[in-house]
Parts: structure tokens; C-alpha cells; sequence
């Protein structure tokens, strides 16, 4: 394993680690405007929600590492203490990195990228139209995180108003997840979309408390089949099946062929059981797993 120490590395290589591995990132695109009423329009993806109740998103617009200067998105908050927060999706992905070009202060990046100006309800600075979803916020503080070059300066927005898109809400009212069409950031130019086949469920631990991998049997949490992912799908269960309900799964013609073709053979029984977990397990049967790992 590689293993770096942070002082022998420039803020270049540094950036470079940090935003491969702390990735994907969600993406912010911030607008906010100065005391003279100059827009700024700037995407970040240091960026999240870090309370619900308030509700408060942190984006942090860093020093320039080139030559230590701050970013004119900080500056527009230290005059107005507000923003608001646009959600990015892949439609708009292209003028959002257009949007990040270092244009002087005061150009207008609405303009340049060519995404559209909404006039807010609460905050001054204006919303991006084309945004599936845009937070009116105010700023309760900004921390700067150091005067080096790349240091951060977190700014702590409360969302005030939401705005949502009604083309990416379910029947339910709520933001559908495959609808949102959501984009984020990886290290150098390194982007991903969030699509239907890319989506995955994980099961909520159980309201109760799962019985955790420590509590599965030996043979089973070494087993040379089963993975890390299978083991924390097994021991988020609360309850073993039972002797019965076992019994009834091992009768169905499948588990019975399995046991005739081993009949003489444990060690390709045993494999050929946890073989047949893990393909239940892959398809979300964790109960009927647990049948076939406990025959
Ligand atoms: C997708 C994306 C994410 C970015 N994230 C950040 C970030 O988190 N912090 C930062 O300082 N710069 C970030 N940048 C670069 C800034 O957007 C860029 O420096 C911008 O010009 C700053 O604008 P301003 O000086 O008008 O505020 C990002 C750029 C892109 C394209």
C-alpha cells in the first residue's frame, strides 16, 4: 500500500488524491452577487447537506493554489450573505463547466455559459432556470479553513426556499431518483451521471439491530464464495430462519438435485450451497440464503 505523508506533497498532488478518492462529488452551482448588484454564477463541488432541521448545505470556494487568491463566489458573500444553490444535472453539465472558466471579476457567468437567469422569491441573487432543483439560501457564516494556497472557506447556507422541477416528481410528490438525471464530479475531469442502470437499493439495517457479521457461522464468513457485501447482507437479518422453513427449501427439486450430485463429495456440496446463496443474495433473497447456508 501506498502511503504518503502530507508534508512531502505539493497542494497540486494533494488535490489530485483527495478529489479521486472523495469522489463522486455532488455538484453546486452556486449564484450569488455583490453589493452592487453583479451576478456571479460559479460551480463547486466541495459540497453537501449537513443538516436537515435547519437545513444547511456547505460549499466551499478554495484559494486559488496558482496564486493564493480567493474566488469571487467569497467575496459576493462577504458583501451579500446569500446564494442560492442549484442542483446540476447532466443537461446543463457542459455550460456548468463553461460556467467555472476564472472570466474577470464582475463578467456575469449566466451570460457566458448562456443558462438563464430566474429571478428568486427570498434571496437576491438570481436562480438558474435550468437547474431540476435551486435552494434559496442565506449564509450564516463562512469559515475559512487557512491563508494557503487551496485552502478552503466553508460557507454554511441555510435554505430558505425550495424550488423543484415538477417533470422529476414521482406520484408522490417526492423527487424521483431516476428522474433527477443527477451529474457529480470525480478527480480531473472526471465526471459521472446517475441512470436507472447504475442505480442500487441497499437494504436499510432493520429497525431493530442485525445480527452482524460477527454472529454468522465460520464456514460461512470464510467461505471462498461469498464476498464482504454477501457477509454484511447476512448479518443484517435479526432472525435465523427456522429448522421448518428450512426443511421446506430443502425439498424443492433444485436443493434436492444439488444434494444428489454431491452426494459423496461435502467439500463440493458445501461449495456448490454457498454458490446458490450468493446467487440468491444477488438477487435480494437474503432469507432464502440463509435456508440454503444453514442445510
Ligand atoms: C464541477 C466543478 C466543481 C468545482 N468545484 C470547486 C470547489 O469545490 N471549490 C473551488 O474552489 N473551485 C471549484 N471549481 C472551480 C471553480 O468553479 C472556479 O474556480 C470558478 O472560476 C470560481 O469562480 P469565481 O471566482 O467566480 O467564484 C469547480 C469547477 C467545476 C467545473
Amino acid at each position: 500500500m501506498l502511503t504518503l505523508n502530507i508534508k512531502d506533497l505539493s497542494p497540486v498532488q494533494i488535490q489530485s488524491y483527495l478529489n479521486h478518492a472523495v469522489a463522486p462529488r455532488p455538484i453546486c452551482l452556486a449564484s450569488t452577487i455583490d453589493k452592487n448588484g453583479n451576478v456571479n454564477l460559479s460551480p463547486f463541488s466541495f459540497f453537501n447537506v449537513f443538516s436537515v432541521n435547519p437545513p444547511v448545505c456547505v460549499f466551499s470556494p478554495s484559494r486559488r493554489v496558482r496564486d493564493n487568491t480567493t474566488k469571487h463566489t467569497l467575496g459576493n458573500i462577504q458583501q451579500v450573505p446569500e446564494c442560492v444553490i442549484n442542483i446540476v444535472s447532466y443537461d446543463m453539465v457542459q455550460q456548468v463547466s463553461l460556467s467555472s472558466v476564472e472570466y474577470p471579476l464582475g463578467v456575469n457567468e449566466f451570460i457566458k455559459s448562456g443558462l438563464t437567469e430566474l429571478p428568486s422569491e427570498m434571496v437576491k441573487p438570481p436562480r438558474v432556470a435550468e437547474a431540476p432543483v435551486q435552494f434559496e439560501c442565506v449564509v450564516n457564516d463562512i469559515i475559512s479553513l487557512g491563508n494557503t494556497p487551496g485552502a478552503g472557506n466553508l460557507i454554511i447556507a441555510e435554505i430558505k426556499l425550495i424550488h423543484i422541477k415538477e417533470d422529476i416528481l414521482n406520484a408522490a410528490g417526492l423527487i424521483d431518483q431516476e428522474k433527477i438525471n443527477l451529474v457529480a464530479r470525480l478527480g480531473g475531469d472526471w465526471y459521472c451521471r446517475v441512470t436507472g442502470d447504475n442505480l442500487f437499493k441497499v437494504a436499510k439495517p432493520v429497525s431493530t439491530i442485525g445480527i452482524g457479521v460477527d454472529a454468522i457461522p465460520l464456514s460461512i464468513r470464510n467461505s471462498k464464495v461469498l464476498t464482504g457485501n454477501n457477509l454484511g447482507q447476512l448479518g443484517n437479518v435479526e432472525v435465523l430462519p427456522t429448522d421448518d422453513a428450512i426443511e421446506t427449501y430443502a425439498q424443492t427439486d433444485e436443493i434436492k438435485d444439488l444434494f444428489d450430485a454431491t452426494i459423496a463429495d461435502s467439500q463440493t456440496r458445501e461449495l456448490q450451497l454457498h454458490l446458490k446463496a450468493k446467487q440468491l443474495l444477488d438477487a435480494g433473497l437474503v432469507n432464502d440464503a440463509w435456508k440454503v447456508l444453514l442445510m
